[in-house]
């Protein structure tokens, strides 16, 4: 429920041949389906929901020919800018995990002055929002008060795998376990970008924390059958 899979929409996958290769492989991991999910970042990555589905409707398409028994779908991963700040006021339809469930991420450095106005006001139209990998954000690094602020705030947490065994840095490893460890993890994602995550993420599957994660009452099933 968090990748980078559409070919040459962000910093994920950038030919068609490369988003097979790896759809290929998740599908051979045991995966039934994934949605995945391309940058909205108006400074960066300015996608919406026509290049979105284009980009989806091209993949499914090759999906289809290779006959791969894989289920693909596409939300988004929004950065927190004035730009989601106005679409979320305006009541702008926006690409969800399924209805009303919103994955976001923020600056990874300094918490955005306006989170906790973001929550406030996305829950109020009826969002349930989920924060993409709370153990990366240098901002909520060890300070287990303010992710829990956040969860009583009714965000859900989403983990990345490649968190889970030191793929990024220890510092966000001992967190991503510490998460794990007080139950915090909603959502398990991938965030896979490429064959080098792809190859961690194999690797995962036999760390004692992604074990005990996959225990944990996680979200990821109820977006199966939709
Ligand atoms: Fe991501």
């Amino acid at each position: 429920m968090h990748s980078h899979l559409l070919p040459g929409l962000d910093d994920g996958v950038q030919t068609l041949e490369d988003s097979i290769d790896l759809i290929t492989q998740f599908s051979k991991l045991g995966y039934q389906k994934l949605i995945t999910t391309p940058h909205i970042m108006s400074d960066f990555y300015r996608n919406d929901k026509d290049s979105i589905t284009n980009g989806l409707l091209e993949v499914k398409d090759a999906i289809k020919k290779k006959d791969l028994n894989i289920e693909l779908e596409a939300a988004a991963e929004y950065y927190l800018d004035e730009v989601l700040m106005s679409k979320v006021q305006n009541g702008e339809s926006l690409l969800t995990l399924r209805d009303k469930l919103l994955l976001f991420e923020t600056n990874f450095l300094t918490e955005p002055f306006q989170l906790k106005e973001f929550i406030f006001n996305a829950t109020t139209k009826g969002y349930k929002l989920v924060l993409a990998h709370p153990e990366r954000y240098q901002y909520l690094i060890g300070d287990i008060n303010k992710a829990e602020d956040l969860r009583n705030r009714g965000v859900l947490f989403q983990i990345n795998i490649p968190s889970i065994v030191g793929a990024y840095s220890r510092p966000i490893q001992k967190f991503a376990q510490q998460l794990i460890s007080k139950g915090w993890v909603d959502f398990l994602g991938s965030d896979c970008h490429n064959q080098m995550q792809m190859d961690i993420l194999k690797d995962a599957t036999k760390d004692k924390y992604f074990v005990k994660a996959t225990n944990l009452a996680l979200m990821n099933q109820s977006l199966i059958a939709l």
